[in-house]
């Protein structure tokens, strides 16, 4: 079963920051890590769904000409706006994924520490909902905790195999570590190499 929607707004009834993302050193790294396996320079057009209060989504806007980040949680997406107030190339909505879902496409959409509070057909229908809304090229990150949680479905390294085996999606990268698993693949209809870095600044 996926987590209840009350378990979310019980949280943050709690607290600000429930998951205290902006305080520590683990957070920061895996933040760092995250935005570091981005593997081009720049995004046109980015979604980040589950922003929370948006620590992420800040260091995402350096990166992005466009991001949409959205969260199911009023609270939430009032710190999230209050964060990146003066970034007018951030949007942030009230949105519960995968129900409701933005127009349009992107060339970067990221999945961070969202994943396993949906039951294994929720997840296969966001995961499936990301990789359609990508551009040809595009790239899905995403980024998960791996020690087991009461409310937790999944871990990240189950998402991980998982997304191996969804069409249309071929693996750029992947980093596992005890506390989390980090993975960026990219959409890509038909065969052919994955974007390189490397290759596309003729080193390669
Ligand atoms: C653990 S926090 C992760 C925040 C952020 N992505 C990060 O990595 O720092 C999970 C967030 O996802 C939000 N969330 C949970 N289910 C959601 C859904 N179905 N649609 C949108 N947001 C959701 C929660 O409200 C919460 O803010």
């Amino acid at each position: 079963m996926s987590t209840p929607g009350s378990y979310f707004d019980d949280q943050y009834a709690g607290a600000a920051d429930p998951w205290h993302l902006g305080e520590r050193w683990y957070d920061r790294r895996k933040y760092d890590l995250t935005v570091a396996a981005l593997p081009r320079p720049r995004y046109l057009r980015a979604f980040e769904p589950g922003c929370s209060v948006g620590v992420l989504t800040e260091l995402l806007a350096a990166r992005c000409r466009q991001l949409l980040s959205t969260d199911r949680v009023a609270s939430a997406v009032e710190a999230t706006t209050r964060r990146t107030s003066g970034l007018d190339h951030v949007t942030v909505r009230r949105m519960t994924v995968p129900e409701q879902w933005p127009e349009g496409t992107f060339d970067l959409v990221v999945l961070s520490e969202l994943l396993y509070y949906f039951d294994a057909g929720t997840r296969t229908r966001l995961l499936r909902r990301s990789a359609e809304s990508l551009d040809d090229g595009g790239h899905l990150v995403t980024v998960h905790w791996n020690h087991p949680v009461a409310e937790h479905t999944c871990t990240g390294r189950d998402i991980a195999d998982r997304l191996d085996s969804l069409p249309g999606l071929s693996r750029l990268a992947r980093y596992d570590d005890p506390d989390f698993t980090l993975t960026v693949h990219e959409h890509r209809p038909g065969s052919g190499p994955v974007f390189s870095p490397a290759r596309a600044e003729g080193l390669a």
